[in-house]
């Protein structure tokens, strides 16, 4: 089946998860949420986001979550940062690396950072010079790479033109972020194909959204075609308050189950995920809805 032997999962439930949350979660329960995946044997966890907090209230407490989890040196801590505000925040606290946002769609740009593409890769320049001189890390979201809940399908084309400027500038990772969840695996053999020459399935993080259920299906087409990276959310938590009808991220007990049961080594223990998982669950007004998780977290995991 062409698979690989292992795939690194980048863990952003408590930041695409919870900046689309309606209940309040309290810091310590974040928290605690962060220190629980960090024994999970999770690589990658984006903590929070250093965004306008009027944009996104849910996450205005990133400093203090930063400043109160526990590293463990085995894990990267990541946040979102849309300008030099956000970049001053988070170098108090210490990330060590940044998500810095566009999109393939100019609508979808606009409503979400207020600004154009071509500014939004104006206004990231700096800030992928900074991270540089400061020893962090940098990681480009591409939202809309399928679709747009404003435009809907996004031409390929525009996602190769703004892959290629980012790499241009100098940000070292580039997250494709599917962000409405619409993607079947057609729709991820066309991006691919559209990316050649440009950014490689091996270099790529795969960002997928499960709105339609399609998630799974498109991550074993990625990996097929030689994706390595993806991100995932515990529980399935996730959405864009941006991106009216996107519901949660490909849930990383679902991505780790398959991945275990076809012999790829993602390095997370699921019952150890599981349990991280119940601590934001019971903030939460309603249940999660990760297939693996309601199936096993009521039984041994192992089983
Ligand atoms: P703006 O309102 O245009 O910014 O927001 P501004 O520069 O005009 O400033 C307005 C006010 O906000 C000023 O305060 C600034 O100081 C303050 P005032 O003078 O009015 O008192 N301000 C800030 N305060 C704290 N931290 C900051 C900051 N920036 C400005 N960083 C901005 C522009 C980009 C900041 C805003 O649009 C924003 O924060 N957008 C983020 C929206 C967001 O977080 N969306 C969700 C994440 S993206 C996503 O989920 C997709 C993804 O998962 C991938 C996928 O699925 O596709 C990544
Ligand atoms: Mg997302």
């Amino acid at each position: 089946m062409n698979l690989p032997t292992s795939i690194e999962i980048t863990e952003v439930s408590p930041r695409d998860g919870l900046q689309n949350q309606s209940s309040v979660i309290t810091t310590k329960t974040k928290i605690a949420f962060v220190d629980a995946l960090s024994k999970t044997g999770l690589q990658r966890i984006e903590v929070s986001s250093f965004v306008n907090p009027k944009w996104v209230p849910q996450l205005a407490d990133a400093a203090e979550v930063f400043s109160g989890i526990i590293r463990s040196g085995n894990v990267k801590y990541s946040a979102l940062v849309p300008n030099e505000q956000g970049w001053e925040r988070a170098m108090e606290v210490g990330v060590d690396e940044i998500g810095l946002m566009t999109s393939a769609s100019e609508t979808f740009c606009k409503r979400n950072t207020n600004t154009s593409i071509a500014d939004s890769i104006e206004r990231i320049k700096p800030l992928v010079e900074s991270a540089k001189a400061n020893g962090v890390g940098t990681r480009g979201y591409v939202s809309c790479v399928v679709a747009c809940p404003y435009e809907g399908e996004v031409d390929s084309g525009h996602v190769r033109s703004v892959v290629k400027q980012l790499l241009d500038i100098g940000v070292e990772n580039i997250s494709l972020g599917e962000t409405i969840g619409v993607a079947v695996p057609s729709d991820i053999a066309r991006l691919y194909d559209a990316l050649e020459g440009v950014l490689s399935p091996e270099q790529s993080i795969l960002h997928l959204h499960d709105t339609r259920g399609t998630a799974l299906a498109c991550v074993l087409s990625a990996m097929q075609l030689g994706v390595r990276r993806f991100d995932a959310s515990s529980g399935g938590l996730g959405g864009c308050p941006y991106a009216p009808g996107a519901a949660g991220n490909l849930a990383t007990e679902d991505l780790v189950y398959f991945a275990n049961r076809m012999g790829i080594d993602t390095g997370v223990h699921l019952a150890q995920l599981i349990s991280a998982t119940r601590i934001i669950e019971e903030s939460l007004d309603s249940p999660l809805k990760s297939r693996v998780y309601r199936a096993l977290s009521c039984q041994d995991p192992s089983s």
